[in-house]
């Protein structure tokens, strides 16, 4: 998710570019950079970093032009340095691009324009959308972004600027773009948190279509290059709530974002159902694989235990990073480390993955660039973008995500076949997980009934063991509420002696050859007086008598199952932390990555 910023006018285009990125500066923060058009010739400044360190770099140049599009990046592609920061050039610097989205097919592309001369310096998917407008461009810039954006496969929202025509040229397919009207200029940004200060009079871009900005105003066009009205909207919304979407904070839209997030760890690696993973390593030849890893990502390492165990029948040891590294762990030639780190900074995980000295290794890793994906040899980057809430939502699906794709492709270079069915079902958990948030309000007022609660258990089987572990963190860490996830079946070894009225119990129970067994575990509840809340897929009238509250989510297959059910526990801690007045962004005595033992 990075930040597009573009401005046309009277004005001074460089205090508006800058003032606008610092506003978009959530969207992505590890590089950012500048065009403008002076006296004839596209003028790029770009700097790997914070936004300051381009303003630094802007200080000591005088820019006097009208004209100006902009980025702060969020690396999907290629690590976070000034080459790989936008714009991006073509190859006689005539054509400047900015870029949000992932590009499928950039590849294929960028081969294509290597055998036709092009020289492709940087390691981005958006370096390859300047040389393929190069390639199309005669003497209208409109035409040849129209041309290439029919050539692309993937999310883009795009500004394009070029040395010969006084205009920004703008489209989108899968990533927002906004055009702000002002008077004699126009705006163009990914949200409309950089425009609403200039102007409130907005158009939302539509997919595939196309404006054309220029001193005299805009137009807007389909991609068959027919004229639109475009619908003027007025936007009341504050800065702090556009930024979070609209809500009330960004856990919450990072919880609603994960159909999205899901979607875009998916984009591009499942392709006629065979798996396409950028992995280096040969899984014949690993006898046994270990993976460590902290807190939530701990909770997806163990739910890649069951995955990898069932799918590809290879032995998994799974370890908290800070106990891994300490205990001088027995690593074989054979064995595969996997590191799973939403931040790639975790002290720990860090460390852990330094005690793998002999060894393959591989990272799933959110923030392209991060320490962690520079030192693993293979690596899955989850692609869910900025995660700003301190509580880990969207990167453990797309965690999970990322560790049934793994499988499936360990699963298909080894044997050969690959679980079709699995796969298709996988691409329809993003609308599985939309019909569950559609139904958000019940389980925020389920969350009134943990009010002054102080104790609550998180109790699941298998699969669904790290479920109820992960739910209960969550609810831990936003919400000062004692949680403790534990196997159903251990309850009758100690834990159910804290069973009373005043202990909430939470359920994750799903169809299949346990459902029975939790049944009894939920009765064993029932009988000493504790409040139940049930997960399930299952439509169970012994489970409606049995707890106080059922929620429903859609049956899918075991292996899928993590990433439905963990949904309304996200949800269910979000409420009940919100409700106890806590600033849910930041809960005390958190730090969104622990980068100290
Ligand atoms: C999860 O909600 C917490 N914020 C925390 O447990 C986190 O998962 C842990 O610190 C690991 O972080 P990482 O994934 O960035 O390595």
């Amino acid at each position: 998710m990075c930040g597009i910023i573009g401005y046309i006018g009277k004005k001074p285009a460089t205090p508006f570019l800058i003032s606008g990125l610092k506003r978009l500066e959530y969207r992505g923060y590890d590089s950012a950079g500048i065009c403008v058009l002076e006296n004839g010739a596209l003028e790029i400044i770009k700097e790997e970093g914070p936004i300051k360190m381009l303003e630094a770099e802007l200080a000591n140049k005088i820019l006097n032009s009208t004209i100006g599009i902009a980025h702060t990046r969020w690396a999907t592609h290629g690590r976070p340095n000034k080459i790989n920061a936008h714009p991006h050039f073509d190859c006689q610097k005539k054509i400047a691009v900015v870029h949000n989205g992932i590009i499928e097919n950039f590849q294929a592309l960028k081969v294509l324009l290597e055998s036709e001369g092009h020289k492709i310096i940087s390691e981005t998917d958006t370096e390859i959308i300047a040389h393929l407008i190069e390639k199309f461009y005669v003497d209208n810039l409109e035409k040849a972004v129209t041309e290439t954006i029919k050539c692309l496969e993937g999310t883009f929202g795009l500004a394009v600027m070029c040395a010969t025509e006084h205009k920004i040229i703008v489209a989108r397919r899968g990533s927002p773009l906004i055009l702000g009207i002002g008077e004699n200029e126009t705006f163009v940004a990914s949200d409309a948190s950089a425009i609403i200060e200039h102007t409130q009079q907005v158009i939302y871009l539509k997919d595939n279509e196309i404006a054309i900005l220029s001193e005299d105003g805009y137009s807007l066009k389909n991609i068959n290059g027919e004229l639109l009205t475009g619908e003027t909207q007025e936007i009341k919304w504050t800065i702090d709530e556009i930024e979070k979407g609209g809500f009330k904070h960004f856990m919450l839209k990072e919880i609603f974002e994960q159909p999205k997030t899901i979607a875009n760890t998916l984009r591009g690696r499942v392709n006629n159902g065979s798996i396409k993973l950028s992995v280096n390593l040969d899984p014949k030849k690993v006898d046994k694989i270990i993976i460590t890893a902290c807190g939530t990502s701990w909770h997806s390492a163990l739910i890649g235990k069951y995955l990898i165990e069932k799918i590809v029948g290879l032995p998994v040891e799974v370890d908290y990073a800070s106990e891994f590294r300490y205990r001088n762990p027995i690593i074989g030639p054979n064995n595969l480390l996997i590191v799973i780190s939403q931040s790639g900074e975790t002290a720990d995980t860090l460390a852990a993955l330094k005690e793998a000295t002999n060894c393959e290794t591989l990272g799933i890793v959110n923030i392209v660039g991060s320490t962690i994906s520079r030192e693993v040899k293979s690596g899955i980057y989850l692609h869910a973008g900025p995660e700003i809430g301190v509580a880990s939502t969207k990167a453990f699906t797309s965690q999970v995500t990322s560790l049934i794709l793994l499988a499936l492709y360990f699963e298909e270079q080894i044997s050969g076949e690959v679980d079709r069915e699995l796969i298709n079902e996988l691409e329809s958990i993003p609308q599985k997980i939309q019909s569950i948030l559609d139904n958000a309000k019940e389980i925020k007022a389920i969350s009134q009934n943990f009010i002054g609660s102080h104790n609550s258990l998180y109790l699941g089987r298998g699969i669904n063991f790290p479920v109820a572990l992960e739910g209960a963190l969550k609810l831990k860490e936003v919400s000062y509420i004692h949680a403790e996830g534990y196997p159903a079946a251990e309850m009758k070894h100690g834990p159910i002696a804290l069973i009373d009225e005043n202990m909430f119990v939470v359920f994750v129970v799903n169809h299949g050859p346990i459902f029975e067994k939790v049944i009894s575990n939920i009765q064993e509840v029932r009988a000493r007086g504790g409040r139940i809340i049930t997960i399930t897929d299952m439509d169970n009238e012994v489970i409606k008598k049995l707890s106080d509250y059922v929620i429903m989510v859609p049956s899918v297959s075991e292996e899928l199952s993590p990433l439905v059910n963990i949904i309304p526990l996200q949800l269910l801690a979000y409420y009940v932390a919100d409700l106890n007045g806590v600033n849910v962004d930041k809960p005390r005595n958190l730090a969104k990555s622990v980068t100290v033992e």
